[in-house]
């Protein structure tokens, strides 16, 4: 199904420039980032901040170049980047131009040129469809919608973002109808929620629900801990693999619920990633230690040391989770309805 407002669809939404995955999006082989300044990376007119200055020696440390575009006048583009600059921010990739009339192609084109990427390495990340977004896919390159920092805005722009809201419910049910062809898979560490989440996320959804470890439970005959026990983990982590690549083939409409060693075997997390729109719950250490005190279904965490264990393996593992997911949901001390409610707000 396509429509007249597909002109104006982002690629991606984040709920802010400091909420979105830079190492997934480096490791799809992206190398510049195109961003806007008012409300994208702080309020109207604002210096760079803390969190501002953050955020670019991050991307800077990673490889990125950057590039600011924005329709504002020279003096207010300038005293951002200046504020970057006089805050130790490594300035040789980062670019600016002001004045740059989007949505018009020229300047998004003249950024790439800056940076030296080309548009399938390039991606644009703003707050406003009809100048950031239109402009960034009439050129060609990835957009990424984020929500503007501060919701006041002046009379025009409020007038903009009723139409702004007509076209998301368009994009948002395009959207919809794809996922609903597709799998929710849901990642995260042991104790995180996955299975309570699951069911009851597959029930919302009118979806089928798939639990990884069950197949493989029922495949064998045995529980998990008896094949640890019996087999040997690798001989586990051989049978998740295996259960990924029969899921890609055969699964459409499920919520499937994978372990939470799943994604780290690195053939693992290409499957996960074509399987469908991955979420990832996270939980904090405490929550993850309170929930499982009385657990002694799970190999990984039968030891005196329980508590050093999970937080070790978390430590090792947040990244991956982190890196892989489309979505992320902060499970502590919420409700399942209120999980499923904010998954459902934002999918
Ligand atoms: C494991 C997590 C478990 C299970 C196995 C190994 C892990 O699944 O697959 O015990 O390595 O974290 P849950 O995350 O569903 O507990």
């Amino acid at each position: 199904m396509s429509t007249v407002f597909e002109a104006f669809f982002p690629s991606e939404r984040a709920n802010s420039s400091y909420d979105i995955n830079y190492e997934g999006l480096y490791e799809q082989g992206y190398r510049g980032i195109i961003y806007d300044i008012d409300n994208t990376l702080v309020e109207h007119g604002a210096d760079a901040d803390g969190r501002s200055v953050e955020l670019f020696k991050k991307l800077m440390n990673m490889g990125f170049s950057v590039c600011l575009l924005s329709n504002n006048k020279r003096e207010r583009v300038k005293r951002f980047y200046d504020g970057l600059a006089g805050n130790d921010v490594n300035m040789s990739r980062i670019y600016y131009i002001y004045d740059a009339k989007k949505p018009s192609r020229r300047n998004y084109r003249l950024a790439m040129k800056l940076m030296h990427t080309k548009k399938a390495t390039t991606c644009f990340i703003g707050d406003q469809l009809f100048t950031d977004v239109y402009g960034a896919n009439r050129t060609g390159i990835k957009s990424l919608l984020v929500k503007p920092i501060n919701k006041k805005e002046e009379i025009q722009i409020v007038l903009k973002r009723k139409l702004e809201r007509q076209v998301l419910k368009f994009y948002r049910r395009e959207r919809w109808m794809r996922l609903r062809q597709s799998n929710i898979v849901l990642i995260g560490f042991m104790g995180s929620g996955k299975t309570s989440v699951g069911t009851e996320l597959a029930r919302h959804m009118g979806f089928g629900y798939i639990d990884t470890d069950e197949l493989i439970e029922e495949q064998e005959e045995m529980s998990i801990k008896e094949i640890f026990a019996e087999k040997g983990e690798q001989y586990f982590r051989n049978l998740e693999t295996k259960t990924l690549k029969v899921l890609l083939r055969t699964s459409k409409k499920n919520v499937i619920c994978t372990g939470g060693g799943t994604p780290l075997r690195e053939e693992n997390y290409k499957l996960i990633k074509n399987l469908g729109y991955v979420i990832y719950l996270k939980a904090s250490p405490e929550t993850i230690i309170e929930r499982l005190k009385d657990d002694n279904t799970r190999p990984l965490l039968q030891r005196p040391d329980r508590e050093k264990a999970v937080k070790e393996l978390l430590d090792q593992r947040k990244r991956v989770y982190q890196r892989l997911s489309y979505m992320t949901v902060d499970t502590d001390g919420k409700s399942i309805e209120k999980i499923i409610d904010e998954i459902e707000k934002d999918i």
